[in-house]
């Protein structure tokens, strides 16, 4: 069973910069909603109430999100703006939340590690929230991959096939495909040039991940940009055992960057509308 969600959430957020500023980028509203809350939302589909969130530095609004606010309710209390809180605090009621400070960013795969003291020793899933996944013919990104850990057991990677020319954007997997959709991953590049890229299978913010990739990102040399890359971790570990690539049904809006923010706020919209 995967019961905790870690969410690296430290990041500076400096394409959205003067509005990341002083708010953390998880927080940036896709209609109403926080992105992070997507995320949340997303976990407790998946079966998992424990949410574990990396923060840092000018990050607390995303603990208070996560809290009561008594004067706003006390004040709304009774009126027509009462039902615009209700879905928050359901979220809230269910789950708990805990959280720790990475002191320098040096890398996703520093993030996660700093997030051992909060997950212990069992799998847990990790949700990159500016990669907001969406399905709306089913099941959401991490209840499929929930299902395919119980089924076997290993580290789990969320993939999708992406323009080759953009793969410098993203980790990239190479590997052989078990049964649809699933391939057992042999190779495992961070951001590479088109010319060095094996596929354009490009990892998305999206993961199930079994305890020892604790020991093996400690083992990790940085990589990429000089930082820890959870990438080079996971390849470490599929030379050591099994790591899985699946590509998933849905869709991924790349909400840290403005256009597919902008995307994402449109999808949203076409789907739910605005005013309630
Ligand atoms: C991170 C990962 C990368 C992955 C991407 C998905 O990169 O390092 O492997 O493809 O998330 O969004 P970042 O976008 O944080 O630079």
């Amino acid at each position: 069973m995967i019961k905790k969600c870690l969410f690296p959430a430290a990041g500076y957020g400096t394409r959205f910069l003067p509005a990341t500023k002083a708010m953390p980028k998880e927080m940036l509203p896709i209609l109403t909603k926080p992105l992070i809350q997507y995320g949340v939302e997303e976990a407790v589909e998946a079966g998992i109430h424990n949410m574990a969130i990396i923060t840092g530095r000018g990050k607390r609004a995303i603990e208070d999100h996560f809290d009561i606010s008594y004067e706003l309710e006390h004040q709304i209390k009774g009126s027509s703006k009462e039902p615009l809180l209700t879905e928050i605090r359901n979220l809230i009621t269910k789950c708990t939340f805990s959280y720790t400070r990475q002191i320098e960013m040096k890398g996703l795969g520093d993030a996660i590690l700093k997030g051992g003291i909060l997950i212990g020793q069992e799998p847990f899933a990790v949700v990159l929230a500016d990669d907001l996944c969406i399905n709306q013919e089913g099941e959401g990104v991490l209840d499929q991959m929930v299902k395919l850990y119980e089924k076997y057991k290993c580290s789990i990677v969320a993939i999708m096939e992406v323009p080759e020319d953009k793969t410098y954007k993203y980790g990239v997997i190479d590997g052989k495909e078990i049964e649809e959709g699933v391939y057992m991953v042999s190779n495992m590049v961070e951001k590479p040039e088109p010319k060095d890229a094996p596929t354009n299978l490009a990892i998305i913010g999206r993961y199930i991940l079994t305890p020892d990739i604790f020991e093996v990102i400690q083992k990790t040399k940085p990589g990429k940009n000089g930082e820890l890359q959870i990438t080079d971790a996971l390849m470490n570990l599929a030379q050591k055992g099994m790591v899985l690539a699946y590509k998933f049904q849905g869709q991924r809006f790349d909400c840290g960057s403005v256009e597919g923010y902008v995307e994402a706020t449109n999808y949203l919209y076409n789907i739910e509308g605005g005013d309630k």
